[in-house]
């Protein structure tokens, strides 16, 4: 019972998401330098018409979407929240793909068979799974990709060298609250909060990001913030989100996946907290 009700929290998170997906900017989504990288790898890849050619995207992602529709590429989207999947495709810069059709399910338990898919296409969509489903999740993507399947993965990754205490995040905007005004550095340097032991829970590898709203808060009513700092600098939603580093993604799908290739969009300094790589399956 207390578990569905987390379930339904969540599906009312993802509507009010839904509704700002349009004003994010990478990397809370991917840029469109990554999706150029897609593209180029795409094209590699069988998907000729007259040749079966099987894609999934987790979740409702429009930019994944768009991408397939361009090449007509033969897609399932599996998302949990169907009126998030409806909101995503209201967000579709090109004309739905004919060939593109919705799964309502969760990814730990897709009704697919082994060997379905020739590509599965996510972005962050792990952050939103516990933890401690990471190995099933993993496990799953495996087993329905076929053997020379690929899956075109990214994830937010925060190098340790790049972390800011909250002191110093706190200082960087009372020096310049200019910086902030770009989203993409607002992404950069709240993310780069993630790992202090007053947001982060160790044991569940979350990020919580009320817990930093929280201290901002504080922080005005003592007069040490302005009120709008709540807006610059703190995050709308109640949202936590599973993060871990690109080294332990390695070590968790070693099992399963080996490393293809990587990509580093350097158009943005805010991108250095994406990892963004083609995972083949090791079968
Ligand atoms: C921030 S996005 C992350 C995934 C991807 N980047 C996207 O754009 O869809 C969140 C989306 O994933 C969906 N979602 C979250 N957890 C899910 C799960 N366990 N199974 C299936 N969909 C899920 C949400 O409903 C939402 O549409």
């Amino acid at each position: 019972m207390e578990k569905q009700s987390q379930r339904e929290v969540k599906k009312e998170q993802w509507k009010e998401m839904a509704k700002v997906w349009a004003s994010y900017l990478p990397p809370a989504k991917p840029s469109k330098n990554e999706i150029k990288f897609w593209e180029k790898e795409l094209k590699k890849l069988p998907i000729k018409k007259g040749i079966s050619f099987k894609a999934l995207v987790l979740g409702s992602t429009p930019e994944f979407r768009d991408l397939l529709s361009k090449y007509k590429v033969d897609t399932t989207f599996v998302d949990i929240n169907s009126d998030s999947a409806r909101a995503m495709t209201s967000l579709l810069k090109l004309p739905k793909n004919p060939r593109e059709k919705f799964v309502l399910s969760d990814w730990l338990h897709m009704p697919f068979a082994k060997n379905s898919f020739d590509l599965v296409l996510s972005d962050s969509a792990q952050d939103n799974i516990k933890y401690s489903e990471f190995k099933p999740f993993f496990k799953n993507i495996f087993s329905i990709l076929k053997p020379k399947g690929l899956w075109f993965f990214g994830a937010v990754n925060v190098k340790k060298k790049d972390l800011l205490t909250f002191e110093q995040y706190i200082n960087l905007y009372k020096k310049s609250p200019k910086i902030f005004k770009d989203q993409r550095n607002y992404w950069l340097n709240f993310f780069r909060l993630c790992y202090n032991s007053e947001f982060y829970d160790k044991k569940t590898k979350t990020y919580n990001f009320k817990k930093v709203n929280n201290k901002i808060k504080e922080l005005i009513k003592d007069g040490v913030l302005p009120k709008k700092a709540i807006k610059d600098i703190g995050f709308g939603l109640d949202y936590q989100q599973v993060l871990i580093s690109e080294q332990d993604f390695k070590k968790i799908i070693k099992k399963y996946f080996e490393v293809d290739d990587e990509y580093q969009d350097k158009s943005h300094l805010a991108m250095k907290i994406k990892w963004t790589a083609i995972l083949k399956p090791k079968k």
